[in-house]
């Protein structure tokens, strides 16, 4: 079977003056799928998502749609649809001029367009207000508002620059739902800009982790999260307590760990790293168990501590437990118990081996 792709950058690099700002980037997007471009602020996404729009010329590499090489292709010839963080919409025009623009501008027939603009503000649920003016909307409404005028031309590709960051929090979630929603139903192919990792999870068949304008890794979310490429990839998905180490022995059965506070460690085999090798050694708080009471030593990464706080965040609760020289965050599911856990309690923690991932330390080879 062969896929459809409709996005493609090869090797692909912009510089600004001396400074190289996105590094070959190589990926292949099919048809219908959504991808988000993940990373901290400066990281590079901005700059590549401007140059799929033709905002922006790379200095090297080649970009293609649908197949096509649309370097030095203006971006009013790309089949486009954007919507940025601000919202875009002009003023002094009424919702449903605001939408109709671009059929306007393609010179669609009256009776087609007037159809059209209503069945995309249908699809983001606001067919009510469409003689309104930008103004007398909310903030979420006005970005669903954007997000009907970029899909009214029913583009090929849909560019979305961090469309949610100046929602407030409720809001996001509910147009991050509504966008899901959309882009599944319309089927259209779909980059999407944030720095916000849950957004990224939530909304993507893939992610494209940024750092420095470089490309980290490429995956699902499943395998960002759960098989990160690297250090950065790991520390920036989610939560991970640190401890450092080194690896005392590699054989059939897994890694065996020293961290420097003294405590042995146990690993899986997916990580690799040779014996010798000086590592940081990363636990996410949601894998570790917490026990009142002592079970030994003798099982596999188990340590005890003292609590030094809990907090309480309604779904969960985080616990933070001093253990030698560290402190470990741990997240559990909140039941009636947590309130018990008093500062300075002994407390025992345990985690899988498999829930463990090692990476070597900066100048030191694996
Ligand atoms: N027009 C420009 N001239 C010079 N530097 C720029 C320009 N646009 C962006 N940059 C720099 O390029 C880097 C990447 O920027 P950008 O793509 O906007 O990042 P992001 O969207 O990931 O926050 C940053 O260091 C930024 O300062
Ligand atoms: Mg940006």
């Amino acid at each position: 079977m062969s896929k459809n792709i409709d996005v493609e950058l090869r090797n692909i690099q912009k510089r600004f003056g001396s400074n190289v700002v996105v590094d070959n980037f190589n990926i292949q997007i099919e048809q219908g799928e959504c991808v988000s471009f993940l990373g901290p602020s400066g990281c590079g996404k901005t700059t590549t998502l401007n140059m799929i729009a033709g905002f922006l010329e790379p200095d090297q590499g080649e970009l293609l749609i649908k197949g096509k090489r649309m370097n030095g292709v203006p971006s009013n010839k790309r089949e486009l649809g954007m919507v940025f963080q601000t919202y875009s919409l002009f003023p002094h025009m009424t919702i449903f001029e605001n939408v109709a623009y671009g059929l306007k501008l393609r010179k669609v027939p009256k009776s087609e367009m007037t159809a059209r603009v209503n069945k995309v503000l249908e699809l983001v649920k606001l067919p009510h207000v469409a003689e309104r003016y930008p103004k007398q909307l909310s903030g979420g409404q006005r970005q669903r508002i954007a997000i009907a005028r970029a899909l009214v031309t029913e583009p090929t590709l849909l560019l979305l620059d961090e469309p949610l960051s100046n929602l407030d929090a409720k809001l996001r979630e509910e147009l991050r739902d509504e966008m899901k929603r959309l882009q599944q139903e319309i089927g259209v192919t779909t980059i999407f800009v944030t720095h916000d990792q849950e957004e990224a999870l939530y909304m993507s068949n893939r992610i494209v982790v940024l750092d420095h304008g470089k490309v980290e890794q490429i995956g699902t979310p499943w395998d960002i999260y759960n098989r990160p490429a690297s250090e950065f990839v790991h520390t920036f998905i989610g939560k991970s307590n640190r401890m450092l180490g080194v690896i005392e022995k590699v054989d059939d059965s897994g890694l065996r760990l020293r961290s420097d506070a003294g405590i042995q460690l146990f690993g899986d085999l997916r990580n690799k790293v040779g014996p010798g090798t000086s590592v940081s050694i990363y636990v996410r708080p949601e894998k570790i168990t917490l026990h009142r009471e002592n079970r030994g030593t003798s099982g596999v990464n188990r340590v005890n501590g003292t609590v030094k706080q809990t907090s309480f965040l309604g779904a969960y609760t985080e616990c933070e437990v001093e253990v030698g020289k560290y402190s470990i965050m741990v997240r559990m599911q909140s039941t009636q118990q947590e309130s018990a856990l008093a500062s300075g309690q002994e407390v025992y923690l345990e985690w899988k081996p498999e829930d463990v991932f090692v990476f070597p330390r900066e100048g030191q080879g694996s």
